[in-house]
């Protein structure tokens, strides 16, 4: 019954959404962040409870998966309480569930995964299965209700880092992505490294703004020709640097590593995002995941786009990290496109990428 009555309900809200307002409770717990928001229509924040655990995991230097899980498990329930209160609805009132099924981690995709299962079944509303990437870049919808695809996005967080097409809401193309580790993930590293604690992205941005770009780490980008990027070879030089000035017993520039770093890593990324824009005749260019919070990117990104005539568009910044409200939106744009109605068994894909979302993203009820 379950399965009749979520489908005839999905159909309805597909064809009817024109008419009738969209609630979505949007659930996100892939890394360290336990989130769930009440989004109208797609664009319209009603609420948005972000529980981190940044400070948990932060005297161990990255996230511990198993730790992660556990923290999940004892916060979802109070999470989901505040978002009800916030946005001053009851659940009966939810149209449907949107849940991060991937990518991130397998336990903490597994208790997000498993609530909206639940909720789900107890409401009998459909469950929407949302990938996190695709999520990041709602973020823009939501600070922005006038933007529209066609686009290009950059996606730059600490698990991904990708250029995409986006042609409608739901049809994509994946232009290029990492072909080792992301950028967020190069940031943290790096900033271990210096001693700088987890996460590192927000500290060595703060650095860089008092240092010199006077080291010369790669100059090059090491996949001209492509749309894909590669930041391990920078983030080793670093790494490399400070352990030859540690061994000589010299002082660490600490300001100026940062500095020299970030334009390097973050150069990369504005040249291939622009070339992208002007390759694919595109007007807007959109920018998501935690590392669109960054300034250097932000500035550089702003310039060009004035000077080569597109708009740019960044998250706010209380949208740039994780959160529920983006995958909420995300679940949305997945149902007028009448996509991603999932089944009691969906499971955590802990792997997805872009290059076989668009396989795996049929109905699977
Ligand atoms: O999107 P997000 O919250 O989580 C993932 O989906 O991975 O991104 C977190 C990443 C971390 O690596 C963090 O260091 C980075 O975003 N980050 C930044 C800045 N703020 C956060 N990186 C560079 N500059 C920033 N200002
Ligand atoms: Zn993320």
């Amino acid at each position: 019954m379950y399965k009749e009555i979520v489908k005839e309900k999905f159909n309805n809200l597909n064809k009817n959404y024109k008419n009738k307002d969209i609630l979505v409770l949007g659930i996100e717990s892939s890394c360290d962040e336990t989130s769930i928001a009440v989004v109208k229509n797609g664009r319209e924040i009603l609420s948005n409870v972000v529980a981190t655990q940044i400070d948990i995991h932060a005297r161990f230097g990255g996230v511990v998966p198993e730790i992660a899980s556990r923290n999940h498990l004892m916060a979802i329930d109070q999470v989901l309480d505040q978002a009800l209160e916030q946005a001053k609805i009851n659940l009966t009132q939810i149209d449907a569930i949107a849940v991060t099924y991937g990518a991130g981690l397998v336990g903490a995709l597994m208790v997000g995964v498993n609530y909206a299962k639940a909720l789900s079944f107890a409401l009998e509303i459909p469950l929407i299965a949302v990938n996190h990437i695709k999520g990041h870049i709602c973020a823009n919808y939501l600070t922005y209700p006038e933007l529209t695809p066609p686009f290009v996005a950059l996606i730059v967080s600490g698990g991904h880092t990708a250029l995409i097409r986006m042609k409608t809401y739901d049809k994509f193309e994946l232009l290029g992505s990492t072909i080792d580790d992301a950028v967020g993930e190069c940031y943290d590293k790096v900033a271990k490294c210096l001693g700088l604690g987890y996460p590192g992205g927000i500290v060595i941005d703060k650095n860089a703004k008092l240092g010199e770009n006077n080291i010369p780490f790669i100059k090059h980008s090491i996949l001209p020709n492509s749309f894909d990027f590669s930041f391990s070879g920078v983030k080793t030089q670093v790494i490399n640097y400070v352990h030859k000035l540690t061994q000589a017993n010299e002082n660490i520039p600490i300001n100026n590593i940062c500095t020299s770093f970030q334009n390097q890593v973050i150069d990369e990324l504005v040249d291939k995002s622009v070339k992208a824009v002007l390759k694919y005749k595109e007007k807007k260019l959109v920018i998501g995941g935690g590392v669109s919070a960054n300034s250097c990117l932000r500035e550089k990104l702003t310039q060009c786009a004035k000077e080569k005539n597109f708009s740019v568009y960044f998250p706010e910044k209380n949208l740039t990290g994780d959160n529920g409200a983006m995958i909420a939106s995300e679940g949305y744009f997945q149902i007028i496109s009448g996509r991603g109605l999932a089944g009691l068994d969906l499971t955590p894909e802990p792997n997805i990428n872009l290059k076989w979302l668009r396989r795996k993203q049929k109905n699977i009820l």
